[in-house]
């Protein structure tokens, strides 16, 4: 089956079964403070698990562009990559564990025709201590549904200490079997959503645990420690719970956020046992065995750490809101995956000019007819590749002759080799040379000389010291992006509510006052302040600043209604609302308007929620005016 066929055949299964069909939002989440990038299907959907009605209803299915960065050292592994594509189904306060688990086996057995007993599942264990019961409510419903396939399913406690011991059904902890956009209970604030979920896993067989001289090698095999021979293949989470100042509560609805991993399913259903070896990838393989005139099979972890990063930065560049490779945030990560594929690149020797654009174009090609923002973006992708291209290459040549001088000078046994952080901190500020290729550099002296890789725990420290150094330098903002692709978290309360609303607002006075032609390139608020880029030349006068605020703050005092309608995409933009919307289904959007009847302030496409008068803003203050990227400015501004 081919992953075409899989997309399809997921939509339609739920299809069938009530759920209306929605376009993947951006991979740039707006307004989320949570984290940079969108990194699963919940995200861009949380006000609606929180209550908010969905213009579409209480049943959806979707599939999600998602970027995880923190999974970025494990590509190569047979199962991880940075982007992928989440399939998800939703119920929004409508049907619970009982339909979705019986659906999703359903799906995977009858549909994709998979062998249940090569199926495991897992439940979370419960915990007193935050008050949330063992989900005994899935085991009897997983004992069924396996009953009625003629298996006897076994639940196992503490399988992390005794192996599968012949079950079916395994209890984990909230480490594995809980979910929310920060992890485990303990590390979500106040005001975020999550709840226990159930993990479905697939056996590939004995033969690939990697047990055998590996980390692996003294502890019990069970479906989630690791070793690879059982992959997971989805997670039905039932978010019903909110984080308060008093423990977990019940949310008012009780909802269904499943995410399956299109990729992995697709090699599963391809018969393989590595997602890189599925039609998603093979098309990217020969252009690179092509370009290097090596053989896949013999450098596997270059060709995929190549094909999996500039996949993701194709993507990331290719959204709507593409963004470019810059030393900031979002952009700092995109500059990260291109350079690390370039290095790969060199590793098998890849020579010819541009070969990252060669790849870009052929994952443009094969991704499309699904993404076809690819296409409508493909002059930005282009031009950032070979930028981003022609600068890292001068300057990792330069980076590296350094870094042997420093080998060569350095006197002890490699095996235990590292850098100090000023010449960690030297050869980032004077050659660009990025922190990790430097770690990834003197890994590799020491495991030539028979050592090993330095330790997690020695790489942090580095990494601590080498900012602190950075800091120093004034340069903080930088590496700020590095640590942020977890956590920050922060709720949706009064004050973001109330800075999403600022910052339609700003929009709107930034156009009459610079001009129609402005366009917002992105937001970013936190509970402290809003940040706005938008499209404009040149550098904002103080009297255009003051301007701008004057006309915010007149709404703010006229306390002008905020109020919403859902009508579909087409209708919204012949009304002229603005704002950018990906879509595939000629779905409904949620228009937002400020203003009276006929005399808005302002009217944009965008999910919520917002403020519901102008009038609980306070007083909005524009804090900093700057550069952010060629032609777009930014603003950062608070409400006191
Ligand atoms: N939101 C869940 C996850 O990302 C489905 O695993």
């Amino acid at each position: 089956m081919s992953s075409e066929e899989l997309r399809k055949k997921f939509l339609k299964f739920f299809e069938e079964r009530g759920h209306k069909i929605i376009s993947s939002a951006s991979l740039i989440p707006e307004n989320d403070p949570t984290t940079l990038f969108t990194s699963s299907g919940m995200q861009p959907l949380v006000p609606y698990l929180m209550g908010e009605p969905h213009p579409l209803g209480k049943r959806l299915v979707d599939i999600q562009k998602s970027f995880r960065a923190e999974d970025i050292e494990e590509v190569g592994d047979n199962r991880h990559t940075t982007f992928f594509e989440m399939m998800g189904n939703w119920s929004l306060g409508d049907y619970f564990k009982k339909e979705q688990l019986n659906w999703l086996f359903e799906f995977l057995i009858e549909e994709l025709k998979l062998n249940p007993q090569k199926l495991y599942v897992s439940v979370f264990r419960g915990n007193k201590e935050i008050g949330i019961e063992r989900d005994l409510e899935s085991v009897e419903i997983w004992k069924d549904i396996f009953k009625k396939n003629g298996i006897e399913a076994k639940d196992v406690d503490f399988a992390e200490k005794k192996g599968i011991d012949n079950g079916r059904i395994f209890y984990y902890d909230e480490s594995k079997n809980w979910w929310s956009r920060s992890g485990a209970p303990n590390e979500m604030p106040i005001g975020e959503i999550g709840g226990p979920d159930s993990e479905v896993f697939y056996d590939f067989g004995e033969e690939l645990k990697r047990h055998e001289n590996s980390k692996y090698k003294n502890q019990p095999c069970h479906i989630n420690c690791g070793c690879g021979r059982f992959v997971e293949i989805g997670n039905s989470v039932f978010i019903e719970f909110i984080n308060t100042n008093k423990g977990f509560k019940p949310l008012p609805q009780k909802n269904v956020d499943f995410g399956g991993g299109l990729e992995r399913l697709v090699a599963i259903l391809q018969g393989e046992k590595n997602i890189f070896k599925t039609d998603l990838f093979i098309d990217i393989l020969k252009k690179i065995e092509m370009l290097s005139g090596l053989k896949y099979e013999n450098n596997m972890l270059p060709f995929e750490v190549i094909a999996d990063h500039l996949r993701a930065a194709t993507f990331i560049m290719g959204d709507d809101k593409g963004v470019a490779p810059s030393n900031v945030s979002q952009g700092y990560v995109v500059r990260r995956l291109i350079r690390r594929a370039i290095r790969y690149g060199q590793q098998i020797e890849i020579k010819q000019d541009l070969w990252i654009q060669e790849i870009a174009q052929v994952i443009i090609d094969k991704y499309k007819s699904v993404y076809p923002e690819l296409e409508r973006n493909a002059k930005f992708i282009m031009d950032n590749l070979a930028n981003e291209g022609i600068k890292f290459e001068k300057t990792l040549e330069k980076g590296l002759k350094e870094l042997e001088k420093l080998f060569d000078n350095y006197k002890g046994n490699f095996k235990n080799f590292v850098l100090d952080e000023k010449s960690l901190f030297n050869l980032y500020q004077t050659y660009g040379f990025p922190f990790e290729l430097s770690i990834e550099e003197i890994n590799r002296k020491r495991v030539q000389a028979g050592g090993t890789p330095m330790s997690k725990e020695t790489e942090g420290n580095l990494l601590k010291l080498f900012r602190e150094e950075i800091k120093k330098h004034q340069e903080l903002s930088r590496t700020a992006a590095a640590g942020k692709f977890r956590g920050g978290l922060l709720d949706t309360s009064f004050k973001t509510r109330s800075l999403h609303t600022a910052c339609h607002l700003l929009g709107a006075a930034l156009r009459q006052v610079l001009g129609e032609g402005v366009r917002q390139k992105g937001s970013n608020i936190t509970a402290e302040r809003l940040r706005f880029d938008f499209s404009y030349p040149e550098k904002l006068t103080n009297e255009q600043i003051k301007k701008v605020e004057e006309i915010v703050n007149e709404i703010i005092k006229n306390n002008l209604p905020v109020s919403f309608k859902e009508i579909p995409l087409k209708e919204a933009k012949e009304e002229g609302a603005i704002g950018v919307f990906e879509s595939k289904y000629g779905e409904k959007v949620k228009v937002y308007m400020i203003g009276k009847e006929d005399e808005w302030v302002s009217k944009e496409i965008c999910g919520g929620p917002h403020a519901k008068s102008t009038g609980e803003l306070g007083h909005f203050k524009i804090i900093k005016e700057e550069s952010s990227s060629a032609g777009v400015r930014r603003i950062k501004a608070i409400l006191e």
